[in-house]
């Protein structure tokens, strides 16, 4: 009500500041964190299968006094009411929330609810509302969101790393079913190159693999590239390290002749030396 005022009054400005308050305004009662004397989050975001906390907060002048708060569930085309506060009678809770829903502190002043292990199906509006006497009513709504932490796991390319060998997959790593979809990085400092993959199932979710190939070279043997996922459901990002094993054929050296044995020397030894992964087992001297 107050700001719909001072609205007006903003007749007697320049035109352009006119329109900064009528944008303003719009902004904040698009927004439609304050509707009245009910307070709302605009927007909740919940993770699957955790406790989730709907704030509502109740701006009652003294001079009037609460009568009723309540949540409503928007579905579809119609309402379902989900919790009642009442200071007289108590709280009343629909019989599909009555195992998984809560007051946390039910006041004139505050309709705040939480709700255990949330599902995929509660994603949805929900309207505190607020009946108070003489006034009326006044709500506010609010959206919720529900997010599904991803599982994230490292596979091995089907074939080994071949040293001087073509493009070869070396690891894929895979974020499976997450909403919203999760963000899969290889860090490597390597020159391969990343491919993505995104699959959406029906229900939102959304499984990202990131294929990581490559040519394979000797010199890079126990590097280990990274795989990063970002979601907004995690406390911080996987990181998941992977080691590069590149199989190389033997790099043989013969040490020990340098063009200077003479007849009847003792000692005279020659060195072969082969570095290979796996490691040489049998070495065999021919002349
Ligand atoms: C409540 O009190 C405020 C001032 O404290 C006054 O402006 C308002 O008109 C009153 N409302 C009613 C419904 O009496
Ligand atoms: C290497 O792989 C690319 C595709 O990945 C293929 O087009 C090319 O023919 C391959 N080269 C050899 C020598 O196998
Ligand atoms: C989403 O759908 C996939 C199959 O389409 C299923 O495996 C997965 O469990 C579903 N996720 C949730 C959270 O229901």
């Amino acid at each position: 009500m107050a700001e719909r005022m001072s609205l007006h009054r903003n007749g007697n400005y320049p035109l352009h500041l006119g329109l900064i308050a009528a944008v303003l305004l719009l902004l904040f009662s698009a927004t439609g964190v304050r509707s009245s004397q009910v307070l709302v989050p605009r927007r909740v975001d919940a993770v699957l299968g955790k406790d989730v906390t709907l704030g509502c907060r109740v701006q009652v002048e003294s001079n009037l006094s609460l009568t009723q708060s309540s949540w409503e569930r928007k579905l579809g085309g119609s309402t379902l009411t989900v919790a009642v506060f009442n200071p007289q009678f108590g709280i009343s809770v629909a019989r599909e929330f009555q195992q998984r829903l809560a007051f946390l502190s039910p006041s004139a002043r505050d309709a705040t609810i939480s709700l255990r292990h949330v599902g995929l199906s509660d994603a949805g509006v929900y309207v505190c509302k607020v009946a108070t006497f003489p006034l009326g009513n006044a709500q506010a709504s609010l959206t919720l969101h529900v997010m599904v932490e991803p599982k994230v796991f490292v596979s091995a390319g089907a074939g080994p790393l071949l040293d001087g060998g073509n493009d070869t997959l070396v690891a894929t790593c895979t974020a499976e079913r997450a909403r919203p979809p999760a963000q899969v990085v290889w860090e490597s400092g390597l020159s391969g190159r990343s491919e993505v993959r995104v699959e959406e199932e029906p229900n939102g979710t959304t499984t990202t693999q990131v294929r990581y190939t490559w040519q394979p070279d000797r010199h890079a043997q126990g590097h280990a590239l990274t795989c990063v996922v970002t979601h907004p459901a995690l406390q911080k990002d996987f990181r998941i390290p992977y080691l590069i094993n590149v199989q190389a054929a033997p790099d043989i050296v013969l040490e020990g002749y340098h063009g200077n044995w003479f007849v009847g020397q003792e000692n005279a030894q020659l060195q072969c030396r082969a570095e290979a992964n796996p490691p040489p087992r049998h070495f065999t001297w021919t002349r």
